[in-house]
């Protein structure tokens, strides 16, 4: 039975293999109800499959998972009413305008023809697809129809949505309407599950986060308690007579063993994943060698280094997956 206090999703010891491909292994997740959830890995990290089987659409090998209280294997039918997917673009019929599609879309979950057009013309006002509405979809741009798609999604208004790589494919633009998308729908108390491989983007969007890693969670908490644990930061540094930055970058290089990057500010430059103590020892060693510095901050490190801390390698986003998958 569900209660009230259920979490959105609980997992454990989640699993599923695809022959010897451990693409889930023991995964445990507990996501809580109203927030934004990350879900960040690589490409190939089991991302997928483990929203596959909390949708209901893949059985698991083993392991258990409620969603809102139900089982998705014993209950599957209550979880569906519950939930929605999107990813799913063969929903959206390139030859239809936006308007069109959302109405089919309601007619078929059972909306007569005035209540299904209200509700579409509502859902792209939302989304801001207003004056989209009556043009064909196969015109929209990448962030147009991934809000549309998303839209669609939500056309039987689900407590809990699953984001599978909203913004995956899309060009800066399109990545920030998806986003302001994400946050509006947070804002209106939708539980929401994303995956994502951009560090960033979890960054933005998600209250919590797991980093999964080969079907295993191998961290779990919010994006700055997982900097925070990592120890490090980046140094940022800008001199007061920017004609020293060589002499900087020598001095720093051969005492810390990495080279700072230097950015498109002649006076500026970073040293990436320092721990507090051997910044401060950088500082004094730059006091020491009489340049004077306008500025320096110690900054969070970023979620890429995170990644690297937790698994000893960068994570490596496969850019041969289709934009689409
Ligand atoms: N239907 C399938 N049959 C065989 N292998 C699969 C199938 N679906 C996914 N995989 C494999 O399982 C692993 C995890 O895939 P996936 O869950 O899609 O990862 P992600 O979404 O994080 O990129 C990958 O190695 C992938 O090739
Ligand atoms: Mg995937």
């Amino acid at each position: 039975m569900a209660t009230p206090t259920d979490p959105a999703i609980h997992a454990v010891g989640l699993t599923k293999h695809f022959g010897d491909n451990h693409a889930v292994d023991g995964l445990d997740l507990t996501v809580p109800a109203g927030k934004v959830y990350g879900l960040l890995g690589p490409n190939g990290a089991g991302k997928t499959t483990t929203v596959r089987m909390l949708a209901t659409l893949l059985r698991p090998d083993a392991g258990t998972a409620t969603i809102l209280g139900h089982d998705v294997v014993g209950e599957a039918d209550a979880v569906r009413s519950r939930i929605a997917l999107t990813g799913q673009f063969a929903a959206l019929d390139d030859d239809l305008t936006g308007a069109e599609n959302l109405r089919i879309l309601a007619r078929l979950l059972g909306h007569r023809p005035r209540p299904a057009a209200e509700r579409a013309a509502e859902l792209l006002s939302s989304f801001g697809l207003e004056d989209a509405a009556d043009k064909l979809v196969k015109s929209y741009s990448g962030g147009m129809r991934r809000r549309l798609d998303i839209a669609a999604s939500l056309i039987a208004t689900p407590e809990l949505l699953f984001l599978d790589e909203p913004t995956t494919g899309l060009d800066p633009a399109g990545r920030n309407q998806v986003w302001e998308t994400v946050r509006s729908l947070a804002g209106q108390g939708v539980t929401i599950l994303l995956t994502t491989q951009y560090l960033d983007e979890a960054d933005q969007l998600a209250d919590r986060l797991a980093v999964i890693d080969r079907g295993q969670v191998i961290a779990e908490g919010t994006p700055d308690e997982l900097k925070a644990a990592t120890g490090t930061g980046a140094l940022r540094i800008r001199l007061a007579e920017p004609h020293r930055r060589d002499d900087v970058v020598h001095l720093l290089t051969a005492s810390l063993g990495t080279s700072p990057q230097l950015d498109g500010d002649p006076a500026a430059l970073t040293v990436t994943a320092i721990e507090p103590q051997r910044a401060l020892a950088a500082l004094s060693q730059l006091e020491r060698a009489g340049i004077a510095l306008a500025s320096f901050a110690l900054e969070q490190p970023s979620l890429d280094e995170v990644f690297l801390s937790l698994t000893g390698r960068a994570p490596q986003p496969d850019a041969t997956e289709p934009a689409t998958a």
